[in-house]
């Protein structure tokens, strides 16, 4: 049997029970593509019924607050993602005439829709022939194929990409054809999979040469950047304290924090930074002298490692524009600030 009817046939026995696959409804698809471009399956279901509680259709959402929509994010990270869901949903709505388009061309001029959701959406929803190349797909088309070449170059995405094209051209669902692919690679060609129980091991590439665990092979190792986040946690006399929004294009976008620090190394001692006494003397704030208590916590983000510490100082007088501490869960925050809000250590 070709390799394109067995992986579906593989597909239809095997395929999970997954919300977005009960229908072809493209908002649906479309929501659960973005969730899955930032979490694995198992965790993407809970974020996926969440936001479809709170958002359900693409009216909904384009009526939704902005920081709603970040909200239901929380947690997910890359907020950008969130955010151009609502700028697109709006544009569907108000430019559109509500409908979704229907075809990789128009689907891919829309914002936050590349190439994968877009090859997604138009294979699943609207029957046409792109394939989609994951990291799963990758897997498992780099392996099958016996592709030594480094899979972060561009010409060797085209060619495993032109290799999909060839195998979804021959198929008559191209949307559980696509879905085919990258199940097999997120349940059978794990990155350590159990070769000796595939069905496709007797004519995958990698298999017959024993470079199964080499492949697919990356030239750059992945750059971590380490940062350095000391947070300025004020208390006035009336429990009252001072959030900024984040404004410049980097991590958490639009999410709120407290007023921050950023060095270059581990501060042992904020007040000994010049940036942190500059800050304090433009609010005009009255730090109580030792008051500070100090919370370090490290998180991992995908390209980042954060440094983050939480300096609390109680001030003599009431802080100008500070908000109750009691209402800090009504604003949007990255989760390791939220974890900290939570558990109440101020
Ligand atoms: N990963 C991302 N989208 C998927 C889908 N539709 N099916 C299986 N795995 C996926």
């Amino acid at each position: 049997m070709p390799i394109e009817n067995q992986l579906l046939k593989w597909y239809l026995i095997n395929k999970r029970d997954l919300p977005w696959r009960k229908n072809k409804d493209p908002y649906s698809v479309w929501i659960s593509e973005i969730i899955l471009q930032q979490t694995r399956v198992s965790q993407g279901v809970q974020y996926y019924e969440n936001f479809m509680e709170r958002f359900p259709n693409i009216e909904k959402l384009s009526t939704s607050k902005e920081s709603h929509v970040l909200k239901a994010w929380q947690g997910l990270g890359y907020y950008n993602r969130a955010i151009n869901l609502h700028k697109t949903s709006k544009e569907i709505i108000n430019n559109l005439d509500g409908e979704f388009p229907s075809t990789y061309t128009d689907l891919i001029k829309l914002k936050g829709i590349g190439d994968y959701t877009a090859s997604a959406i138009s294979s699943i929803c609207f029957d046409e022939f792109n394939p989609v190349v994951d990291g799963n797909v990758m897997r498992f088309l780099t392996r099958y194929n016996g592709i030594k070449e480094p899979i972060d170059s561009k010409k060797t995405q085209n060619k495993v990409k032109e290799i999909g094209k060839r195998l979804i051209d021959k198929t008559n669902c191209p949307g559980d054809f696509n879905q085919a692919m990258m199940e097999f690679g997120a349940l059978i060609c794990t990155p350590f999979p159990d070769c000796d129980s595939c069905i496709l091991s007797s004519k995958c590439t990698a298999y017959k040469k024993n470079i199964v665990e080499k492949l697919p092979f990356k030239l750059k190792k992945k750059k971590v950047k380490e940062r350095f986040f000391n947070y300025i946690v004020l208390v006035d006399p009336k429990n009252k304290t001072l959030i900024e929004k984040r404004i410049k294009k980097d991590i958490w976008f639009k999410l709120n924090q407290f007023p921050l620090v950023e060095t270059n190394f581990k501060v042992d001692n904020i007040r000994k930074v010049h940036s942190f006494n500059k800050f304090i003397d433009s609010q005009k704030i009255l730090i109580k002298t030792n008051t500070l208590t100090k919370y370090n916590i490290k998180h991992v983000l995908s390209h980042q490692v954060l440094n983050i510490s939480f300096n609390v100082f109680k001030t003599k007088k009431d802080i100008p524009l500070g908000i109750d501490l009691s209402r800090l869960s009504n604003y949007n925050f990255p989760v390791p600030i939220n974890n900290f809000i939570n558990e109440k250590l101020f």
